[in-house]
C-alpha cells in the first residue's frame, strides 16, 4: 500500500479563502479590520521565519499585522507592559508572543498577561481551561490545523483510535481536548504517549490516526504504524543537509519512507501541519475581531 499524501498547503488554502471572504464581510459589517500583533523577543532564524510566513499569511487574507521586534536582553517588565499595552489597543484583536523566549523571561507570566480575548495562540489558563471543560474559545492553531485536515480529508474521528505522540501544552493536551469532544471531526477515544509511556509501539499500533508531536526524527518508525492507519506529522525538526543551499532540510517525527508503504495517508513534512497552523490562526484572529465587536 502507498498512502495517499495530504497536502496541507491545499486544505490551508481552502481555509485562507473562507478567512478572506470572513474578513471582507467583518470590513462591511464593522467598517474596520482584523488586526493581529506579533511579538518577537531575540533573533532566533527559526522563530523569524515562522513570524514573517505568518505576516505573508495576514497580508493574503485581509487581516491588518504588526510586529514587534525586541532585542532578547529586553525584562520581563518591558515585555508584560507590552503586552498590557496591546490589551488596551482596540486596532489588536489578537496578541501573539512568539514562543519560545529567551530564557530569563518568564514565559507562563507574560502568557497570563495577554487579554484572554485577544489570546489568538490559545494558551491563557481561561482558554485552556475552556478548552478542557468542551466549551472552546481559541484553541491553538497547531492542533485546529490537525483537526481540520482530519476533517477535510473525511477521516471518520467518530469512534477513532486516536494515539498522540506527546502531551506539550501547545500540541499534544490541546489536541487531545478538541478530539474528546463530541461532535463533528472528535468523538474519538484518544491515548496520548509521552516519555513515561511503557511501550509506545504497542499503543501506537493500535491506531487508526497516529499523530506523532515528540519533537525529533524517527520518533516513529514505519513498525510503530498499523496498516491503514492515517499518520498526522506535527514535529518539525532540522537536520543537516549539505546537499541544501542552507544547509539543512526540515523533518518530521515519522520515518517518512516507510510509513508511506503501511498508512493509508500521510502528511509530509514540510507541506503538512505546518501551513495548517498558519491558516488557524487566521480563523482564530477572525474570531477575536468578531468577538470583540459583540462585547463592546
Ligand atoms: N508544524 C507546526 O506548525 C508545529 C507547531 C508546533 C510544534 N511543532 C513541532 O512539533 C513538535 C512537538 O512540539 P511541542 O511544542 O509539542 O514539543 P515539546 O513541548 O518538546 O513536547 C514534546 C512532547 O513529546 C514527548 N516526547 C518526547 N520524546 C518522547 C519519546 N521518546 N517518547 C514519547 N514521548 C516523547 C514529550 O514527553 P514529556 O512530556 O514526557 O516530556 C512531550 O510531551 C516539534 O518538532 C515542534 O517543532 C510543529
Amino acid at each position: 500500500m502507498t498512502a495517499r499524501i495530504i497536502d496541507g498547503k491545499e486544505v490551508a488554502a481552502k481555509v485562507h479563502e473562507e478567512v478572506t471572504a470572513g474578513v471582507t464581510e467583518f470590513k462591511e459589517q464593522h467598517g474596520a479590520i482584523p488586526g493581529l500583533t506579533v511579538v518577537l523577543v531575540g533573533d532566533d532564524p527559526a522563530s523569524l521565519s515562522y513570524v514573517k510566513g505568518k505576516e505573508r499569511a495576514c497580508e493574503k487574507v485581509g487581516i491588518a499585522t504588526e510586529t514587534i521586534l525586541r532585542d532578547s536582553s529586553i525584562t520581563q517588565e518591558e515585555l508584560i507592559w507590552i503586552v498590557k499595552r496591546l490589551n488596551t489597543d482596540p486596532a489588536v484583536n489578537g496578541i501573539l508572543v512568539q514562543l519560545p523566549l529567551p530564557k530569563h523571561l518568564d514565559e507562563d507570566a507574560v502568557i497570563h498577561a495577554i487579554d484572554p480575548m485577544k489570546d489568538v495562540d490559545g494558551l491563557h489558563p481561561e482558554n485552556a481551561g475552556l478548552l478542557m471543560l468542551g466549551q472552546p474559545r481559541f484553541a491553538p492553531a497547531t492542533p485546529l490545523g490537525v483537526q481540520r485536515m482530519l476533517v477535510q480529508e473525511n477521516v471518520d474521528m467518530n469512534g477513532a483510535q486516536v494515539v498522540i505522540v506527546g502531551r506539550s501544552k501547545l500540541v499534544g493536551m490541546p489536541l487531545t481536548a478538541l478530539l474528546l469532544q463530541k461532535g463533528i471531526g472528535a468523538n474519538s477515544t484518544v491515548t496520548v504517549c509521552h516519555t513515561g509511556t511503557k511501550n509506545m509501539a504497542a499503543e501506537t499500533r493500535r491506531a487508526d490516526v497516529l499523530i506523532a508531536a515528540a519533537g525529533f526524527p524517527g520518533a516513529v518508525t514505519a513498525d510503530m504504524v498499523k496498516p491503514g492507519a492515517v499518520v498526522i506529522d506535527v514535529g518539525v525538526s532540522r537536520v543537516e543537509d549539505s546537499t541544501r543551499k542552507r544547509g539543512y532540510r526540515l523533518t518530521g517525527d515519522v520515518e517518512f519512507e516507510g510509513a508511506l508503504e503501511v498508512a493509508s495517508a500521510i502528511t509530509p513534512v514540510p507541506g503538512g501541519v505546518g501551513p495548517m497552523t498558519i491558516a488557524m490562526l487566521l480563523v482564530n484572529v477572525l474570531q477575536a475581531a468578531k468577538l470583540a465587536v459583540t462585547n463592546r
